[in-house]
């Protein structure tokens, strides 16, 4: 069973098919046609919508893209969309504001525009420009253009007193009993029919609340999929249209959402949503933060997790460069079992990993930098904000006396997973940290990479790219910042 509040209204949902968007289900379940379907894969925002949940005693609002989020992501929050912002006939703030700048054109990207800015104002994430982009990146617009959407932001993001703050006590009390009656199925066996091998007829989703029971439950199903922020995973049912007949949703289990550092390591859930990354990251890992900014959009950070884009093995996700640059190593769980691997162990061939079946990432170890070190991620894509990395580049090099002592450097989008370029590291190794040095490490990186042409880039240009990356990580170290940095848009 689903229980989650839309608006101020308690909705409890059974059989519902596990497969089902949250976009679908409010169009043709809810009649509710103010979230639109633009892309179907997290790409648009035209479907963004919010979800509120408890954080600290107080509530958090996070704009989330419907069409890629499946249906259990529900449970136990409260699900806000356009039509629950004006009230006895008045605009919301954030609505007026796009009336009042005329940032509305079209109207089909309009809603999901304003849920953005929804979220913004009620984050109190600032007034500045960062701030505001970072909340619209993943929001399309193609005729009234940015400036007047823009404009309507700057006039409505400082967090503002509204009919949602006037409720606050009521909704977190209402949200704290919704977590209490939790008697979703934990394990087998599953209500239903199902099929000569077990599996459900119909779409089904498993709810552990503990490590121990998301062991057991993968050991005993492990062909079933695990669904922590699902952003990739739902768009083989969007987009492929595929069935995953067995979900174990992962977002319910604490020990998967730790965000904890000591003296000597940094240790992150597997199921901690980028979005709770950011801040923790920014006090002890500020290079890695910043990159987080150009991972997707904010809809897709509210809900992907460093886990989930790990074990996706994708060539081209932003976090497995980073973190092998970092030589993070993996906790892996197999039932009561633990092992940890380092994770440049972990990808063995285009989207296969290490881990086997049954077995899943607990949480990601990642071993301080120190003051010798030099760290810098870089990606090149076509655009911004909410790309695909065309390349990736992660340096961590450890200098003393003008003398490398470390180096890893970790590219994504190279080759058929993300590695790192072993040949490039030992030209570097012992070596004067000098500019002539580094040419030797360009010159090797031709060996370590074949890099193929796709629709994102040609083979010829990602090395071009992945050499001069390099060289500007060694000219980063050595000049003053602006003579490197564009920081603004002109
Ligand atoms: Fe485009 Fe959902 S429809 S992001
Ligand atoms: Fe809809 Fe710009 S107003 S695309």
């Amino acid at each position: 069973m689903i229980r989650f509040l839309l608006n101020q209204t308690l909705v409890s949902e059974t059989g519902l098919d596990a497969n089902l968007s949250v976009l679908d289900y409010l169009r043709r379940r809810q009649g509710r046609m103010g979230a639109k379907e633009g892309c179907a894969s997290g790409d648009c925002g035209a479907c963004t919508v919010v979800l509120v949940q408890a954080a600290g005693g107080k509530l958090r609002y996070d704009s989330i893209n419907a069409c890629i989020t499946l249906i259990g992501a529900l449970h136990g929050k409260q699900l806000l969309t356009v039509e629950d912002l004006s009230h006895q006939g008045q605009l919301h703030g954030v609505q007026q504001a796009m009336v009042d700048n005329h940032a509305s054109q079209c109207g089909f990207c309009t809603p999901g525009i304003v849920m953005s800015l929804f979220a913004l104002q009620k984050s109190a994430a600032g007034d500045t420009d960062d701030a505001i982009t970072q909340a619209l990146g993943g929001n399309l617009c193609r005729c009234t253009g940015y400036r007047p959407i823009m404009d309507a932001a700057r006039q409505i993001c400082r967090a503002v007193d509204d009919r949602f703050s006037d409720q606050e006590n009521q909704t977190l009390a209402q949200l704290a009993q919704l977590q209490q009656q939790d008697d979703q199925p934990v394990s087998a066996p599953l209500s239903g029919p199902v099929d000569g091998a077990g599996v459900p007829a119909r779409p089904v989703s498993l709810r552990p609340r503990t490590l121990a029971q998301l062991g057991a439950t993968f050991l005993r199903h492990p062909d079933a999929r695990l669904l922590a922020g699902g952003t990739d995973l739902a768009l083989a049912i969007t987009l492929r249209r595929e069935t995953l007949p067995l979900l174990i949703d992962i977002n319910h289990i604490p020990e998967l959402k730790i965000l904890s550092a000591t003296e000597k390591q940094l240790e992150i859930g597997a199921a901690a949503s980028l979005s709770a990354c950011e801040p923790f990251l920014a006090r002890h890992l500020p290079e890695f933060r910043a990159a987080l900014t150009r991972f997707a959009s904010r809809q897709v950070r509210n809900q992907a997790t460093l886990g989930g884009n790990l074990a996706n093995a994708s060539p081209v996700g932003d976090g497995a460069p980073m973190l092998l640059a970092l030589d993070a190593r993996l906790v892996l769980r197999r039932g009561d079992d633990a092992r940890e691997l380092p994770l440049a162990q972990f990808f063995l061939s285009y989207r296969h990993t290490a881990l086997a079946a049954g077995e899943f990432i607990e949480r990601i170890i990642v071993p301080r930098v120190t003051a010798s070190h030099k760290c810098q991620f870089y990606k090149v894509a076509k655009r911004r904000e909410d790309d695909i990395s065309a390349v990736f580049a992660a340096f961590c090099c450890e200098i003393e006396g003008g003398v490398i002592r470390s180096a890893r450097l970790a590219y994504g989008g190279m080759a058929e997973i993300p590695r790192r370029a072993t040949g490039a590291e030992g030209a570097l190794l012992g070596q004067p940290w000098e500019r002539k040095t580094v040419e030797l490490a360009c010159l090797r990186l031709a060996d370590d990479f074949t890099p193929l042409s796709d629709l994102r880039a040609g083979g010829a240009y990602r090395l071009r790219v992945a050499q001069n990356l390099l060289r500007r990580f060694y000219l980063s170290a050595s000049l003053p910042r602006h003579r490197l940095e564009v920081d603004h848009y002109v």
